[in-house]
């Protein structure tokens, strides 16, 4: 019996080993923008000949999605999206340990994020949490631009602010998260309180908000700015700054699925995420997150880190998955429920 499934075993290695790349698929949940999947999907396909089927979802509707599918898992990686839910993942069994040998070659907030998740996630980019503003309409309406936290309360700025939800959205967590460490939480509290008077929308997804800004549905958007240059270069007006009492910022990560059917393709795709010409292909798609490889050439729209005030972000603490559990249902209640 254990010489057959050794045979077995065997035979499976060699034929996969033999798997034409074309017979190959890798199941993805893809939680950058639409143009960044694309690409990936596109680039992917052409140079390896394995077709990845993208799904793309918020980075809380990714950790959802991941948790729905527990028990049969139909995706094979999780790329992209904000660290907390990564994270989450990570701690509640949902990803597979994988230490990738290209670690070293990443920034040491990216390597910190593998470690900090027993190696079951790891960064592939950052960017800053600000706010992104439509230049014309704030000219129009005679509004400042607000340069903090503090100036988003102003009576001025009401319904003329959107965020997206922290349920469904990773930049809205990263929000919280980031006000929480700032201010401490009864405050940051009372803060999102004070704010929900001048929010006219929570959006499904974190990128919402800086499109409305683009296009003039909204004065103001509470994004990271890594997705306004994108906007810019459409031609809309709109422009970003991060706020001057101080910021948080994403390790946007990628994890395997624990018990991911496509597992050798799964391991392939990720450790060619980690290169920096995959990396490149984030600016190449108009979003300008700081790549992880030390290696990838920085495109020039991508965010200064050194000219930005930030938090002492603890990714540990907000990407427990009791945490952000809390921090959310505390946000919905205390927050959400409240008239405007
Ligand atoms: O793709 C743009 C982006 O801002 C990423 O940098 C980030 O990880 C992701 O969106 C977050 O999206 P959401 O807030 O919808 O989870």
């Amino acid at each position: 019996m254990k010489k057959q499934i050794i045979v077995a075993s065997l035979a499976l290695a060699f034929s996969f080993a033999h798997t034409p790349a074309s017979a190959q698929t890798v199941n993805v949940i893809c939680s950058v923008q639409a143009e960044w999947c694309n690409l990936i999907s596109t680039v992917y396909a052409k140079t390896t000949g394995v077709k990845i089927n993208m799904s793309l979802k918020g980075s809380g509707e990714g950790f959802a999605q991941l948790n729905a599918e527990r028990e049969n898992p139909k995706t094979d990686v999780w790329f992209g999206g904000t660290g907390d839910p990564h994270l989450q993942a990570a701690e509640v069994g949902l990803t597979l340990e994988y230490k990738s040998p290209s670690l070293p070659q990443l920034q040491s907030w990216a390597q910190e994020q593998a470690k900090q998740s027993g190696y079951k996630t790891a960064g592939i980019y950052s960017g800053p949490l600000g706010f992104g503003y439509n230049t014309e309409l704030l000219k129009k309406k005679n509004m400042p631009v607000p340069q903090t936290w503090a100036d988003l309360l102003k009576p001025i700025y009401k319904g003329e602010i959107q965020v997206a939800n922290p349920a469904s959205s990773g930049t809205a967590y990263t929000m919280i998260a980031t006000l929480v460490q700032l201010m401490g939480e009864d405050k940051a509290f009372e803060y999102m309180k004070r704010l929900h008077k001048n929010i006219s929308q929570y959006t499904r997804s974190g990128t919402g908000p800086i499109k409305a800004a683009a296009r003039g549905e909204t004065t103001i958007a509470i994004c990271f700015i890594h997705d306004a240059p994108g906007e810019a270069m459409q031609g809309f007006p709109v422009l970003a700054l991060t706020p001057k009492d101080g910021t948080g910022a994403e390790i946007g990560s990628i994890s395997i699925v624990k018990g991911a059917k496509n597992l050798e393709a799964a391991k392939r795709f990720y450790e060619w995420a980690l290169t920096p010409a995959a990396q490149e292909l984030g600016a190449a798609a108009k979003q300008f997150q700081v790549p992880s490889n030390k290696a990838t050439k920085v495109d020039a729209r991508v965010p200064d880190f050194k000219k930005i005030k930030f938090i002492n972000y603890d990714y540990a603490k907000y990407g427990a998955s009791a945490e952000r559990r809390r921090l959310i249902s505390r946000w919905e209640k205390e927050v959400n429920s409240l008239p405007r």
